[in-house]
């Protein structure tokens, strides 16, 4: 390893984490507060691929989770699946060329979590993933070809459960380069919940507590099919009669609504009423509506995550899960995206039924500790006394 060394003679070992994508920054921005708590162990970098670029789906989330402003931002941007994992691959060579970590860091499932692992493996700098083992065992998804990619290579595997464990050990991974440190999206709720709930927006939005549905909806597999998303469209008025519908809407399925001209589906216009559409919201917006939601629709992997502790409803129109857990002891139920499914089941949980909730063991806030207290064991063993704080 190439440990760093300060003007002081002391050993640091130098990390760089990668963020790209919207669902990267609130994995990240824990794991960044907990190694800034040793200063003198840890130097860290914080490189953006710029994946996501708009200002609603990157700078937004930066300041609502008082992250700091990346050291290096690549600038990459949208492209096919090569392309933009191509360009991210040789902006990053050439920043591990200059900066040599020791270690570097990447989460998720995104294109750019893949890119830099294969990147930094090649030149023989350690990787670690954090939120591996997930698998949705879908190879039409883009995530999982990112997923299995990442973690064979990976030298350190931080998971989110014992099933991610348990996929791992099934694929050959050595028991040593798994470490089930819980979830890191988990802390960031955690410690924004009591902030978001003082916002003002759903009053200001005129919508009753729990009078209302949030919904997302990305995935190429519901979005890039004119039929399949106009099903889901028609699915979603029906609910939104008895139940106002609050849809930011994420660029790629901006995109498309327009392309497959669909617009007639919405509302723009206050009052909030049958299917609102709005730019995507911040981080704290968006978790204030979804905790006084009567339920969430998505295709997102995380908001199944944060249902299962909201203690919401979820409904995910996919037909499988990366995160089976949510399901098993949280209120995720898979729903396809076949409108007579996705409309039965938001009418049981308009009728009051709804699945009880368990908090996954170790989504408790501490996840990124558990993380940088294992980094600095396995990295920083050389130091002792006053200089180790662990
Ligand atoms: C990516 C991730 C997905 C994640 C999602 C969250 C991959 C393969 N996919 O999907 O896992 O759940 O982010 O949002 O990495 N666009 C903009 N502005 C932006 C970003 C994207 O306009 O800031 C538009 C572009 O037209 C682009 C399209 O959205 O072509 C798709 O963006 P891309 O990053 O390729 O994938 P996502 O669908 O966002």
């Amino acid at each position: 390893m190439l440990y760093s060394r300060t003007k002081g003679g002391t050993a640091r070992v130098k990390i760089i984490n990668v963020v790209g994508a919207r669902p990267n920054f609130m994995k990240m921005a824990p794991i960044i507060d907990a190694m800034n708590r040793y200063p003198k162990q840890i130097r860290h970098l914080l490189i953006h691929t710029g994946q996501h670029y708009d200002e609603k789906m990157s700078k937004a989330f930066f300041d609502d989770l008082g992250m700091p402003k990346p050291d290096i931002d690549l600038g990459i941007g949208s492209g096919s699946q090569a392309e933009q994992t191509g360009k991210i691959m040789i902006a990053f060579e050439r920043v591990c060329l200059t900066e040599r970590p020791d270690l570097v860091i990447v989460v998720g499932d995104v294109n750019s979590t893949m890119a830099c692992t294969i990147t930094a493996k090649k030149l023989g700098i350690k990787v670690a993933h954090v939120e591996a083992g997930l698998r949705s065992r879908d190879m039409s998804m883009p995530e999982e070809i990112n997923r299995l990619c990442t973690d064979v290579l990976c030298d350190h595997l931080y998971t989110t459960d014992r099933i991610a464990n348990e996929n791992l050990r099934k694929e050959g991974v050595a028991e040593d380069k798994i470490h089930f440190v819980g979830n890191v999206m988990i802390d960031t709720l955690l410690k924004h919940k009591q902030m978001a709930s003082q916002l003002d927006l759903r009053q200001a939005l005129g919508l009753e507590s729990d009078g209302y549905a949030t919904l997302t909806l990305h995935r190429p597999s519901n979005v890039d099919d004119r039929q399949v998303l106009q099903g889901i469209f028609e699915a979603l008025r029906e609910i939104s009669s008895d139940l106002p519908v609050v849809f930011p809407i994420h660029p790629r399925t901006r995109k498309m609504v327009s392309e497959f001209n669909l617009g007639h589906y919405f509302n723009e216009n206050k009052p909030v009423a049958g299917i609102w559409l709005t730019e995507p919201l911040g981080y704290l917006e968006f978790l204030h509506l979804n905790m006084q939601a009567k339920m969430v629709l998505t295709d997102s992997g995380g908001l199944q995550e944060e249902t299962t502790v909201l203690g919401v409803p979820c409904l995910t129109m996919r037909n499988n899960t990366e995160r089976p857990i949510t399901c098993e002891m949280g209120t995720n139920v898979m729903v396809g995206n076949q409108p007579s499914e996705i409309l039965t089941q938001a009418k049981k949980v308009l009728s009051g039924e709804s699945k009880p909730s368990r908090i996954p063991e170790k989504w408790d806030g501490h996840a990124a500790e558990r993380i940088v207290g294992h980094i600095l064991e396995t990295c920083c063993t050389w130091q002792t006394g006053d200089e180790a704080r662990i």
